[in-house]
Parts: C-alpha cells; structure tokens; sequence
C-alpha cells in the first residue's frame, strides 16, 4: 500500500485531496494544527471509508520547532508502518494573513507557513521519498504570476501588502518544485506545483480581518468544490511514469511564470537553506 503525506489536510483542498487518495486504496497521513480538527477530519473520511488506513498528526507548522516535532514523530511512524516509505508529500498547508505578522521565530507568516514550513518538512521526509522514488507536490496558485521575488525583503516588512505576500509564497512554492527537480529527478524523484484555480474554502476568512475577509468571502462563491483540484494530485500520483511537466491545472500542464527560472529557484533554495540552518544533501543513488 502507498503511504501519501498531505499537511492541511482537515479542511478544504487537503481534506478533499485526503478523501479521494483514501478512496484509491492510499494509506494517508494527515497534518492539522487543530486536534479537533484532525479527529473530525478522520471521522467524515471514515463514515465513507470505513476500512480507510489514515491517521493525523498534529502540528502548528508555522513554527519551524514543530515541523520538526512532527518530523521526527513521522520517521518514526513510517518506519514502523509505512516500510520506511512515502510514495507522495503533499505540501499543501497554507494561510492568508491581512496584516503584517511574524511567528515566534521571527518570519512573516505567510512566508513562514507557506512556504518554510513545506521546505522544512520535504527536507526531513526526503530519505523516505527516496525510498518510494517519490513525488513531491506543492498546492501553487494561479497567483504566482504577476509578481517577483522581493530578494531585498523578502518579509516585505517595508510597506506590507498582504496579496503580495501570498502571491510571493507562491511564487515560492514552484520555485522550490523546480529546485527540487533540478537537484533530485536524476534521484528518481519529481517535483510538481499543482494550480487549484478559485475554490470554495474558508482560507480567506481564517485569522484574517478587515477587507481580506469581507472581498474572500465575496470571491469564494465563484470557486468550485475543493473535489475539482484533487483530482490532479491523484492524477499526478497514479501515473506509473511520473510526468515531466512541473506546473498542472486540471490534470494538464499550465504555462507558468517567467519568474520561474533556475537562478531563482537556486537563489530562494539557498535563502531558504539559511532561514531554516538546514543543508540538503546531495543523494547518492543516481538512476
Ligand atoms: N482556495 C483557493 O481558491 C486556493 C487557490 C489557490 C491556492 N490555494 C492553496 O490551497 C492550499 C489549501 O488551502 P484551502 O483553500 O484548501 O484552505 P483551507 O481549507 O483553509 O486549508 C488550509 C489547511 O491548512 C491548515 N492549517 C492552517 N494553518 C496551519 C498551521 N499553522 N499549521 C498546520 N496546519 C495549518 C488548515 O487547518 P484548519 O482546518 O484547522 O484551519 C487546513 O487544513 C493553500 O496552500 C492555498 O494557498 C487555495
């Protein structure tokens, strides 16, 4: 059975995503920073799959210090259960912030659970998707194009503008796809950004306040149901041959932004190799 790793997965895309790889016969490990949360996500996946194999762990993943935690509580669970092996990460935690705010650590919060927290959890989990020759899939969004990376403030302290700073994290997650299929697809493993196009979640109305929360939950109702976008993980993972493209909208490949260059994907990867005191190694199998 393939073990697949889905962060923010007790509502919206995550939650959906949970339910139809449980429903291919995955075994699925959910992240959630809400422990109600988490138990009532597994619930709703069992009343439709009662034979489903599918446990949360709990984390805040905003905070670097529990990415870690969680980490090390995975190693140990996938050794035990999982033949020390995930087929597929899916790195889909995110947030929408209205106004400027740092974690404890002292990042930006969207930058941090955006962006950090998938760069720190895929470079704990890396041996295990070694093992499966593994995918990697970032939840990107349409709104990566359009913007530039802000190397010189890359917090966007000065002057902060919350759509920026979302469209900056994602801008990230591709670059970090890209980076890891630089580094890693000779390794056998392949990195995808997924573009979910405008659903239905309550993202937009979490910790946020003022005109971000008012103009989301307008925006939202023109979204379609968090079920559209999961198929394309699906499609990703069901694919024996794991497909070449890098960003996908709807089980295709989508054109993505110029931003999306190898120079930037290096420069983020060593920022970010920084920010989290991390060093991704080289891997010694090469196909
Ligand atoms: N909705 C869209 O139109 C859209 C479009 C493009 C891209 N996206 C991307 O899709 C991804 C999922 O968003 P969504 O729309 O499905 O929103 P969502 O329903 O709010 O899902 C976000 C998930 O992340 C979890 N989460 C939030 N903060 C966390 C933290 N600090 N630690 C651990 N987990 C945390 C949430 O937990 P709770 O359930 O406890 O809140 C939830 O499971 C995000 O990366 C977002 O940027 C969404």
């Amino acid at each position: 059975m393939k073990t697949v790793v889905i962060t923010g997965a007790t509502s919206g895309i995550g939650l959906a995503t949970a339910r139809k790889f449980v429903g291919k016969g995955y075994n699925v490990i959910g992240i959630g920073h809400s422990e109600t949360n988490c138990d009532r996500a597994k619930e709703k996946i069992l009343s439709d799959y009662p034979e489903a194999k599918i446990i949360y762990f709990v984390a805040n993943l905003m905070q670097l210090s529990e990415v870690k935690r969680v980490a090390d509580e995975l190693e140990k669970y996938i050794t035990a259960n999982c033949n020390g092996e995930i087929y597929a990460l899916i790195n889909n935690v995110g947030g929408v912030r209205s106004w400027y705010q740092t974690t404890a650590e002292g990042y930006e919060q969207q930058f941090a659970l955006n962006h950090l927290a998938s760069f720190m959890l895929t470079y704990r989990l890396l041996p295990y998707i070694e093992m499966a020759l593994g995918r990697v899939i970032m939840t990107c969004s349409n709104s990566h194009k359009g913007i530039k990376m802000h190397w010189e403030d890359i917090m966007l302290k000065d002057g902060y503008n919350p759509l920026t700073a979302y469209k900056q994290s994602k801008l990230c997650n591709i670059l970090f796809a890209e980076a890891l299929n630089e580094r890693y697809s000779n390794n056998g493993i392949r990195a995808y950004a997924v573009d979910p196009g405008l659903v239905n979640t309550d993202i937009g109305n979490k910790q946020t306040g003022g005109v971000v929360n008012l103009i989301w939950s307008l925006r939202k109702k023109h979204g379609v149901l968090p079920e559209i976008p999961a198929e394309t993980y699906v499609h990703l993972c069901e694919q024996k041959t794991a497909p070449k493209g890098l960003y996908y909208y709807l089980c295709r490949e989508r054109k993505f932004s110029r931003e999306v260059t190898e120079e930037n994907a290096n420069r983020l990867f060593d920022l970010s190799e920084k920010l989290c005191g991390i060093k991704y190694r080289d891997l010694v199998v090469e196909l």
